[in-house]
């Protein structure tokens, strides 16, 4: 659980040298702290073990957190990003991200986001489908210019926390089966189409994935593919992205692997391809999200209502709850947790955390061991920087948190706190109402 995190002489979590408590207090709760040290430690993991070792790009899944400083600091990492829609394609411009290092994913990009994508000249277009690759030849063919592609497919691998299957893949809505043919067709039509530059193909098996295995079968199908490309249609593949998907740590249980390992089982899986069929291999890319900004964020609450129904549970109320971390309501994601004021004290009281929607699903955790616990407290719950800030919502008009920056002791605003106003800043009130029932 605790990380890089530490306590201080007053027995308050620390986080990049800031105290926690100071930090609820100044910002306010529920407040998301990023630990820049680690976020940076997790990017430049990927690219020791990818592109240092095995000159691999890594492209950071933008969907897991984005914004401003975090796009300028995984750009700073020198890597490249994944966005998945036109306000994180925004965003990535807005950093001034080199925009030949963005790849643009999505299985139902609209009209506008491809034009945007084109005039913003990404690097790459992840094509998903065959109305997409019409659809963009069209508006590169109105543009003049050529769309750089890579086509996502799927490789029929199903990947799972302690097993491959290989199954039912062909039913999604992501990407085109190698099995029905959808693929070859796919190809076919890429190379036809005057305004399409097929660079490559793309595949992503699952996320939150601890089985290297499934990873190195997934190249493996890949590669087969690669070479009957090549032999049915005389085209090379030149890219090969095998997607992100490397499970994290969040609660017992979970026994996540090394960027390393997972570097080399998926590079040797590749080469072994390329060896056996005597072709070079294509240049391999990845796209981690949750492995580099799961483990760098933890969301800091204030302790409010708590409610003892004798023999049966404690909950325990905090401030914020599936508006700012939709997933264990979704997923019924697991969390740990600990109390930022009292960090090394016994955790003796068996507790559930509540949100504060108005949903009995919004648990954060259920049956946790804490210390006693007392209103006012301050509650950190770990490993929440990914797929947290990117999925939360104004779920009972609730504003949304703020996120600050941490490293070496000083912390930084990079995402306000959202205030009444913003709630109905969308709002419109028409001039007249229809109540002429009244
Ligand atoms: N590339 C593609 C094409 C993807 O679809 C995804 C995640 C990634 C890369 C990044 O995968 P990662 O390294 O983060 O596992 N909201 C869910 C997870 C959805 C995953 C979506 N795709 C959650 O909170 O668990």
């Amino acid at each position: 659980l605790l990380g890089t995190m530490r306590f201080n002489d007053k027995r308050h979590l620390e986080i990049g040298g800031c105290d926690t408590v100071e930090l609820a207090k100044k910002y306010g709760t529920p407040l998301y702290v990023i630990d820049e040290a680690l976020f940076r430690q997790n990017c430049q993991n990927y690219y020791r073990s990818f592109t240092e070792e095995y000159g691999t790009e890594v492209i950071y899944a933008s969907k897991t957190l984005s914004n401003l400083a975090i796009c300028t600091i995984v750009e700073q990492e020198g890597l490249g990003l994944d966005v998945v829609s036109g306000g994180e394609l925004f965003t990535a411009a807005k950093a001034r991200f080199p925009m030949e290092r963005v790849y643009f994913h999505g299985n139902n990009k609209s009209p506008d986001e491809l034009r945007l994508a084109l005039d913003y000249k990404v690097g790459r277009i992840v094509v998903d489908n065959l109305y997409e690759l019409e659809l963009l030849n069209a508006i590169a063919g109105e543009k003049d210019t050529k769309a750089s592609i890579i086509l996502r497919l799927s490789p029929g691998v199903e990947a799972h926390t302690h097993e491959y299957i290989k199954t039912g893949q062909i039913d999604s809505k992501f990407g085109l089966a190698i099995e029905n043919g959808m693929a070859m067709s796919a190809v076919m039509r890429s190379l036809e189409l005057s305004n399409i530059l097929l660079k490559g193909i793309h595949c992503h098996i699952g996320s939150q994935i601890f089985e290297l295995a499934s990873y190195a079968h997934a190249a493996e199908v890949m590669m087969n593919f690669v070479q009957k490309i090549f032999q049915e249609t005389g085209y090379l593949a030149e890219e090969l992205n095998l997607g992100g998907g490397l499970g994290i740590y969040y609660s017992e249980g979970d026994y996540p692997r090394s960027v390393k390992e997972y570097a080399d089982i998926l590079m040797s899986a590749v080469r072994a391809k390329a060896a056996e069929f005597d072709i070079p291999a294509p240049k391999v890319i990845v796209e981690p999200g949750r492995s580099i900004s799961g483990p760098s964020g933890t969301t800091l609450y204030r302790i409010g209502a708590i409610k003892d129904i004798p023999g049966i549970r404690k909950y325990v109320s905090v401030d914020g709850g599936m508006s700012d971390n939709p997933r264990p309501a979704l997923y019924k994601s697991k969390y740990e947790a600990c109390l930022a004021n009292r960090v090394n004290e016994e955790p003796i009281e068996q507790v559930s955390i509540a949100g504060k929607c108005c949903e009995s699903g919004d648990m954060l955790i259920w049956d946790i061991k804490l210390p006693v616990i007392t209103t006012g407290d301050i509650l950190a719950i770990s490993c929440t920087g990914a797929y947290n800030y990117s999925m939360s919502m104004n779920y009972n008009r609730l504003p949304r948190p703020a996120m600050v920056l941490v490293c070496e002791g000083k912390a930084d605003l990079i995402v306000k706190r959202e205030d009444y106003a913003d709630i109905i800043r969308n709002d419109v009130m028409p001039q007249r109402l229809c109540n002429s029932r009244i």
